[in-house]
């Protein structure tokens, strides 16, 4: 029975172009997950757009003199465009200002509210001394009350992860003017997080098969819950939807409240976009569904405290969750199966900054290099389980040692000589004991790295296919069919169908990791149609008449599955390319030297 599997993406900020750094952590882990479950022909929804609202935004549209609408635009499309490129292979990425998700928002808002969970209450807002103008919480800077870092944020700690309210940092003074901010009271509704706590704490008891750094940093967080503000002084955000704020614009609903929303939203958007509305609820409604939501370490709590406390306190609904379809009907709306939180990238062995020019975008990346490169090195170096640094030289040598020596000569030499000797698949002799075991090697990676990648251990996943190609090249060393084929064609025949079906399994095994190429190996394997892709924009207008593009594909048309090769002998190959790039070693000092001069405008 397939399985139904949610891949929730964390949603970047439309506030700049992305780097290396931010879709490592989140976009790449996820898109290896979702496209290993298509193959082994689950149905698999995966979901994320970009997160519009709040100070991020506001920020830039100030510093620019423009609107935050006009900030959002032009990153929603400059995002749009690098996660395409680079394979992220979504259902729907979408964005936070939509119609229909400002909808799903104030519905949930508007249940929570009307159960008791969300209350107001008096509070102190930051206010800047010299304009007497809210100070947003991005404004403000302290020092972190957890871990002492003297340039928290007043919505979160980039050292120690956690997250903050203005009131909380010591030695509050806004980024703007350097004074410190003066606390006035305001009134903003709070979620009642407390309320959750015990119903929390059971729940994350139990997920033994989380990442240890997740449940244990969401177990801590949980030992000092208090009310969490949901609104702030902002013009920029979802309505309040209660008829007292109906004409005011001066509170809105904070961004960490609407945007973790967005994984709901956008599976309500997506099933009314494929004609089907009530779709969503397979993944939503259905108790077997499982849900993975994939993000930084920096946005753990959101994921495992947060919004499971907002998914318990709707539960069937609301608006969106009543349904008078009997199987869903009552159902209350799944919570996380797993939050898989990757560490973070450094660069050169600083922290990104775009300020600093210590950076590398995504679109800059890749318009020197394949997007299979970045996925390779990004996994098998990413920051999956500790903080990791990304340097040229490291990124060169894998490339050219591991990604184009191992596996891309295993394709090319494999291809060249069969394309020029034989031309199709050859009929192969009687198999030796040798073949048979490089055979059954490989056809055990599809068990071994399937298991690797259904509990996200994508490093150790993508490690054990390169072995698998090393133990494929060991075997043509041996074995050395160019040779042997001068004085027995039909035992080179033999060897050479052994390694193309090593190969033809091997693409299937890459192929949630390196997309990209392995759609050209099933090319040359003389294949026809989709294994996995590809991807396309589509324009949505929305019953207000706005309209938005999403990121979608058509992954039923893929023709790959998730199984050992069957390759029919006969068939005829087309004539290859190399797969990799090998890079040359001035790629280094070259991209020092940008990165340099980066640093020095
Ligand atoms: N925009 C946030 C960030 O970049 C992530 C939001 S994830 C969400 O840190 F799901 F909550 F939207
Ligand atoms: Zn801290």
């Amino acid at each position: 029975m397939p399985e139904h599997i949610l891949v929730a993406v964390a949603w970047p900020y439309a506030n700049g172009p992305r780097h290396i750094g931010h879709v490592a952590g989140f976009g790449v882990p996820a898109d290896i997950f979702a496209r290993y479950h298509r193959l082994r022909g689950n149905r698999v929804l995966m979901v994320s757009g970009t997160d519009e609202h709040g100070t991020p935004i506001t920020l830039v549209a100030d510093k620019e003199g423009t609107t935050p609408q006009a900030i959002a635009d032009r990153y929603n499309k400059i995002i749009g465009d690098d996660l395409y490129n680079l394979g992220l292979s979504y259902d729907i990425f979408t964005r936070t200002t939509t119609s229909n998700h400002y909808a799903v928002t104030q519905d949930i808002f508007r249940t929570l509210y009307e159960r008791g969970y969300i209350v107001r209450r008096e509070t102190l807002g930051a206010f800047s001394a010299t304009t007497g103008r809210t100070l947003p919480d991005r404004y403000i800077e302290g020092t972190c009350p957890l871990c002492g870092y003297d340039e928290a944020r007043g919505d979160q700690c980039d050292q120690c992860g956690s997250q903050l309210d203005p009131t909380d940092l010591i030695n509050p003074r806004s980024k703007v003017d350097g004074q410190p901010p003066i606390f006035k009271p305001t009134e903003h509704f709070f979620l009642d997080l407390p309320a959750f706590a015990e119903q929390l704490h059971r729940w994350i008891e139990q997920q033994g098969h989380w990442r240890p750094n997740v449940r244990n940093f969401s177990l801590n967080f949980l030992k000092d819950l208090k009310p969490r503000a949901i609104t702030r002084d902002l013009e920029w955000g979802v309505p309040i939807p209660l008829p007292e704020y109906a004409n005011r614009d001066d509170k809105k609903i904070y961004v960490w409240f609407d945007a973790v929303i967005g994984y709901l939203s956008a599976s309500i958007e997506w099933a009314h976009n494929s004609g089907q509305p009530d779709a969503w609820r397979e993944w939503w409604q259905n108790p077997g569904a499982r849900h993975f939501y994939f993000m930084g370490k920096d946005n753990i709590v959101f994921h495992t405290v947060i919004w499971p406390a907002m998914l318990l306190g709707y539960g069937a609904g609301g608006h969106y969750g009543a349904t008078s379809d009997e199987r869903f009907a009552g159902v209350p709306l799944q919570l996380p199966y797993n939050v898989v939180s990757s560490e973070f990238l450094t660069m050169e062995g600083k922290k990104f900054s775009s300020s600093r020019g210590i950076v590398i975008y995504v679109n800059d990346f890749l318009s020197r290099y394949d997007a299979d490169a970045l996925r390779y090195f990004l996994t098998i170096a990413g920051p999956e389980n500790q903080d990791t640094d990304f340097t040229w030289a490291e990124f060169v040598r894998r490339n050219n040692d591991e990604l184009v020596a191992t596996w891309g000569n295993l394709v090319n030499r494999t291809l060249t000589n069969v394309y020029k000797n034989f031309g199709s698949v050859p009929q192969p002799g009687h198999l030796t004991v040798a073949d048979e075991q490089v055979l059954a090697e490989v056809t055990d990676g599809i068990e071994t790295v399937g298991n690797l990648l259904a509990t996200a251990r994508f490093k150790a996943a993508l490690s054990e296919a390169m072995r698998l190609a090393a133990q494929v090249n060991i075997y043509l060393s041996e074995q050395e069919p160019w040779k042997v084929i001068k004085s027995d064609r039909d035992r080179a025949a033999t060897i050479w169908y052994v390694a193309l079906r090593c190969v033809d399994t091997l693409k299937i095994i890459f192929t949630p990791f390196l997309p990209f190429s392995s759609q050209r190996l099933h090319e040359y394997l003389g294949y026809d149609g989709y294994i996995a892709g590809p991807l396309y924009f589509r324009d949505i207008t929305e019953a207000d008449g706005r309209t938005h593009r999403v990121l979608t594909g058509d992954y039923e048309q893929w023709v790959g599955r998730w199984e050992a090769s069957a390759l029919p002998v006969g068939q005829v190959l087309r004539q290859p390319q190399p797969l990799f790039k090998k890079l040359d070693e001035s790629v280094v000092e070259e991209e020092l030297a940008r990165m340099q001069s980066r640093a020095l405008r």
